[in-house]
């Protein structure tokens, strides 16, 4: 057992949890995570140097083809062990709002409803120009080994560039979404920070905010972050070991 023996007990009482989570919780999907390496086209680039409008406006087909790899990917893999945890906690406890800055979908098909999703979502593109959502067509993108470059559908109503309707470095997160957060937080008596290096503001202050209000926060994480001294227990495991393995503790099958 990765985590302290007090905290199935504790997660037993709570009544309101937050569970806030980043690219670490979709690792064991094979999903790669920001700060990982890039292969093949990519390697050239930080993940942070094709997620900016700059980019995009400098070079579309390279931003463009970078956000459809990654939605191939995801649509390949199936959720893990700890969004399914997730969703099973969101039966188990009175109140459970999920956050995460994730935008592949996983929690959503996992069974989560609702969450509040900080950074968008790779499946909801919209016109650069005119804001009108765009529609996808149905099917797999082609995953081409390595990535490629894709030019940018145009949009139906207005003929302008359609974008990835995900937040790149530089723009505002969505405003419901986020003023759902903070309220969150302010109010929850646990929070869970999973799988996140706690880098990028603003979500990044989510867990401080909540430590501050009065909250427990944890982390799971198999690596330290700047989050370490704010929690009360830093959990060294990955998600999809440890979350199923607390639920487990906190409501044994009888
Ligand atoms: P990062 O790639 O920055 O961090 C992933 C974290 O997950 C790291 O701290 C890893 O140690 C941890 N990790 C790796 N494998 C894990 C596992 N199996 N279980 C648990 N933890 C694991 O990803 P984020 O923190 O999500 O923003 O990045 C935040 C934002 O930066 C992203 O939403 C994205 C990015 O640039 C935008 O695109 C706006």
């Amino acid at each position: 057992m990765l985590f302290p023996p007090t905290l199935p007990s504790q997660l037993r009482q709570t009544r309101h949890l937050v569970v806030f989570t980043g690219a670490g919780v979709s690792q064991e999907s094979g999903i790669p995570t920001f700060r990982d390496a890039l292969t093949g086209l990519w390697a050239q680039f930080d993940a942070e140097q094709l997620a900016t409008p700059e980019a995009f406006a400098a070079d579309p087909e390279l931003v463009w083809g970078w956000y459809e790899w990654r939605r191939g990917l995801v649509l390949r893999k199936e959720p893990n062990a700890a969004h399914r945890a997730i969703a099973e906690l969101a039966q188990k406890v009175p109140r459970l709002t999920l956050i995460t800055q994730n935008v592949d979908g996983l929690h959503e098909r996992a069974g989560s409803r609702d969450p509040l999703s900080l950074h968008g979502s790779l499946h909801r593109p919209y016109c650069s120009t005119c804001g009108r959502r765009h529609r996808l067509p149905d099917g797999l993108p082609d995953l081409v080994e390595g990535g490629a470059r894709l030019p940018p559908p145009e949009c139906s109503a207005c003929g302008g560039l359609v974008r990835p309707g995900v937040v790149w470095f530089g723009e505002a997160l969505p405003g419901a979404a986020w003023e759902q957060a903070e309220a969150a937080v302010c109010e929850c008596d646990l929070l869970f920070s999973v799988g996140t290096s706690s880098l990028v503001y603003p979500a990044a202050q989510l867990p401080h905010q909540a430590a501050q209000s009065g909250a427990q926060v944890v982390q799971i994480n198999p690596a330290s972050t700047s989050l370490d001294s704010v929690c009360a227990f830093n959990v060294r495991g990955s998600a999809a070991q440890v979350l199923p393995e607390l639920v487990a503790c906190a409501w044994p099958a009888v």
